[in-house]
């Protein structure tokens, strides 16, 4: 797998400033099932880090975590070394972007639209500064020319490039993937990935749930392997794909490779 950028324009491409996020004894629990154990987890700035581990683990629960979209029991996040226990909800959705396997666009907006709402409606820019700044966005994406098209005549991997579009345009200082390219036909996973890796190389933070390995070992800084609600290794690509410590993982590397 190649990871170059195609379609990018570089020169409309600043890069970013992203933050440390700390993760403290997260707990999580759904009534009497108890799905994020004491979680632990330091990400540096600028860095990305790939969470793998088998269906059911807590994956994407520790993200939802992160951003309050579920409500930690005990424990603590610092994004910035800033507690997100301390923000409103909403006002961490500014600061955190998130991407799902389901693009979630708007259907009856155009994708310039989609990308404009939220700085305009939640930032309060003026609506031709959120325009502006939408454009750029999906600019830096290759979509300059799918501005005005609705959702439904895109593709799987264009929705999804104005979905990372529509993150990036809040300025997050930490972005959220869970499993991005899932729901997409193979033929269109490159481009996704390789938008993912463009802005890991231009500094973002990025926490990214993910079953493409091939993507962890060659864009990751540290990859977490979760079983049962608890990060059982966490190590270099190379640490934790050649040089798997736990029969869990081990048994989980010989089920997805
Ligand atoms: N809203 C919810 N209410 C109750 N239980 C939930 C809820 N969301 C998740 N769970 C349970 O929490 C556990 C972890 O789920 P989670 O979605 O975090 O797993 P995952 O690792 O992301 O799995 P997958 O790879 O299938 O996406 C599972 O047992 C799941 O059934
Ligand atoms: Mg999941």
């Amino acid at each position: 797998m190649t990871l170059a950028a195609p379609n990018i324009d570089r020169a409309a491409t600043p890069s970013f400033h992203g933050a440390s996020v700390e993760i403290r004894d997260l707990t999580l629990a759904f009534g009497d099932i108890q799905v994020l154990r004491k979680v632990s987890l330091n990400v540096a700035p600028g860095t990305t880090t790939c969470i793998i581990g088998p269906s059911g683990s807590g994956k994407s629960t520790l993200l939802r975590g992160i951003n309050r979209l579920h409500e930690p029991q005990s424990g603590d996040v610092l994004v910035s070394g800033r507690s997100v226990l301390k923000d409103k909800p909403d006002a961490l959705r500014l600061r955190i972007g998130m991407v799902f396997q389901h693009f979630n666009l708007f259907p009856d907006h155009t994708a310039l639209e989609n990308v404009a709402m939220a700085p305009w409606k939640i930032k309060k820019l003026s609506k031709s500064e959120a325009y502006r700044l939408a454009a750029e966005r999906l600019k830096e994406v290759g979509l300059e020319q799918r501005a005005e098209h609705r959702p439904r005549y895109l593709s799987g991997g264009q929705q999804q490039r104005v979905a990372i579009a529509r993150a990036l345009a809040m300025d997050p200082e930490v972005m959220l993937f869970d499993e991005a390219t899932s729901a997409l036909d193979p033929e269109l996973v490159k481009g996704v990935l390789n938008l993912m890796a463009d802005l890991c190389r231009r500094g973002m933070t990025m926490i990214v749930v993910t079953h493409e390995m091939g993507f962890a070992r060659k864009v990751a800084d540290q990859v977490i392997f979760m079983d049962e609600g608890e990060i059982v290794e966490a190590g270099t690509p190379e640490q934790i794909f050649d040089n798997p410590q736990s029969a869990r993982l081990r048994r989980f590397l010989s089920e997805v490779l």
